[in-house]
């Protein structure tokens, strides 16, 4: 549900009331529906000039997908209709004099961005072995994309795509990436740039169900986020195993019913618990492809008021219990029980960024930053991937609690002014876990809606 602030500036007088007025107007975000259109409109393609090919190859790749793919921005400032997306190529960009054509030709064209519009860069990431040129140039494009998707209005979002490890720009995660990023799946995804490397993977040849086939588990299954995510993935193919306590037993089961998957209560924080999930999995679906640890649990208080129980109770749920799992799962990996294997885990803003009376909290979120990062190239061996998501504020119960004042304030912090639905961590979690995301690995995604709060 949209937060009432936002239902009333985008309805009835309300809305006229808050347009004189001059009051902040959050967009009604447009989100993603099977058959609806990628974009809301034509895709202008721009590139500097040594990144021409690069454009010309993703050019095609848009075309491929039935969208309506501009090249010339002068012709298009000509066009009365708005404009879909801008996606800016500057991949091969050597150094910074070099940006500017192509920047301000998309600056050229913004005021056309239709509402929900989107603005994409790609870009290669900075190596070691750069010149301080071309790190600068490619650095560059960094805070350029954070500060342009600041300036978008009205649901529009800009984020980036950075290429790493001499990934070819139409390779297919570079692709699957940028086609998220276009897509309605990521309407709270805002201002993030996310790196990809080169994969064998091939695009999936439905998009609208891309996990068919596949068997995930996901664990805190029974309400909020954890129950988007069942419904996500089950709505793009996947046949899903929901996990909660047993003391969420009714949650699990409507959850579990509304999918058509199966429900394992179990608790995270049981020694065999990876084994456990893995034994059902298998014996109740054959396989096991995708794992989200999403179940979790706040202890708030000021470190000077901490007390054990809250400490640790934070650390078993939200970290030791995803080692416990990863590690089993590694061992299952290589007694070659399960291949290929995405893990998705739920880090947080507040892992990033810290907040006051979290010191649990934070140090168990960034932890799983951490422990992503490490587990990636572990998993790699064995064709899997390890990501994560960072959610900022997003509408559930655990937020629900948070005092009136805080709530309000955490909402409208924020590009797009408003708190996410858990859906909008659902979609990127089901993207992360998607075969065509192969070539990422080890990165934590923010689903955030641009937070002003933390890098
Ligand atoms: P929630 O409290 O609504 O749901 C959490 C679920 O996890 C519950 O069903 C609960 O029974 C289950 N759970 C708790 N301990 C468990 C255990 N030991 N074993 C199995 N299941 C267990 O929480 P919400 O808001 O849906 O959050 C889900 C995840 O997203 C958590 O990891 C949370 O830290 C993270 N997150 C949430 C944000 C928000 O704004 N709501 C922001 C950032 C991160």
């Amino acid at each position: 549900m949209t937060d009432s602030y936002t239902r009333l500036v985008n309805t009835g007088i309300t809305k006229t009331l808050a347009k004189k007025l001059g009051l902040p107007r959050p967009a009604v975000l447009r989100r993603h529906r099977p058959g609806d259109p990628l974009t809301v409109g034509p895709v202008l393609v721009l590139s500097d000039a040594a990144s021409k090919a690069d454009a010309d190859r993703v050019a095609q790749a848009l075309l491929a997908w039935e969208l309506d793919v501009r090249r010339d921005p002068v012709e298009l400032r000509a066009d009365p209709g708005r404009l879909g997306a801008v996606v800016l190529v500057l991949t091969e960009l050597a150094r910074p004099q070099d940006a500017s054509e192509a920047v301000l030709a998309a600056g050229s064209v913004l005021r056309k961005l239709a509402p929900h519009g989107r603005v994409v860069t790609l870009s290669r990431a900075r190596t070691e072995q750069d010149s301080p040129e071309l790190a600068a140039a490619r650095q560059g494009v960094d805070a350029f994309c954070r500060s342009l998707a600041k300036e978008l209005r009205a649901g529009a979002t800009g984020n980036g795509v950075v290429l790493t490890d001499g990934a070819a720009a139409g390779s297919t995660s570079a692709l699957a990436a940028l086609r998220f990023f276009l897509s309605a799946r990521s309407a709270y995804v805002d201002g993030q740039l996310l790196e990809v490397g080169p994969t064998d993977a091939a695009l999936p040849t439905s998009w609208d169900r891309p996990l068919e086939g596949q068997v995930a588990a996901v664990t805190g299954a029974a309400r909020g986020i954890g129950a988007a995510i069942a419904r996500t993935l089950a709505r793009d193919g996947a046949t899903v195993v929901c996990v909660d306590v047993p003391a969420a037993g009714e949650g699990l089961a409507r959850t579990a019913n509304a999918v058509r998957g199966t429900a394992l209560q179990l608790d995270v924080t049981a020694p065999d618990a990876g084994t456990r999930l893995l034994e059902h999995a298998r014996a109740r679906h054959g396989r096991l492809d995708v794992v989200v640890h999403n179940a979790g649990i706040t202890r708030d208080k000021l470190l000077a008021n901490m007390d054990a129980a809250r400490w640790d109770s934070v650390v078993a749920v939200n970290l030791a219990s995803q080692l416990r799992i990863n590690a089993q799962l590694l061992e299952a990996a290589e007694r070659g029980e399960v291949s290929g294997l995405r893990v998705v885990s739920l880090a947080s803003t507040s892992g990033l960024a810290g907040n006051r009376g979290q010191t649990n909290y934070a140090f168990t979120k960034a932890g799983v930053v951490g422990h992503t990062a490490a587990t990636g190239p572990l998993l790699a061996r064995h064709g899997g991937t390890a990501n994560a998501v960072a959610p900022g504020f997003i509408e559930t119960d655990m937020t629900r609690a948070i005092p009136f004042a805080t709530r309000e304030a955490a909402r409208r912090l924020s590009s797009l002014l408003q708190g996410g639905q858990p859906v909008d961590v659902a979609e990127a979690i089901a993207f992360l876990a998607s075969p065509a995301a192969a070539g990422v690995n080890g990165q934590t995604l923010r689903v955030c809606g641009q937070n002003m709060v933390g890098r």
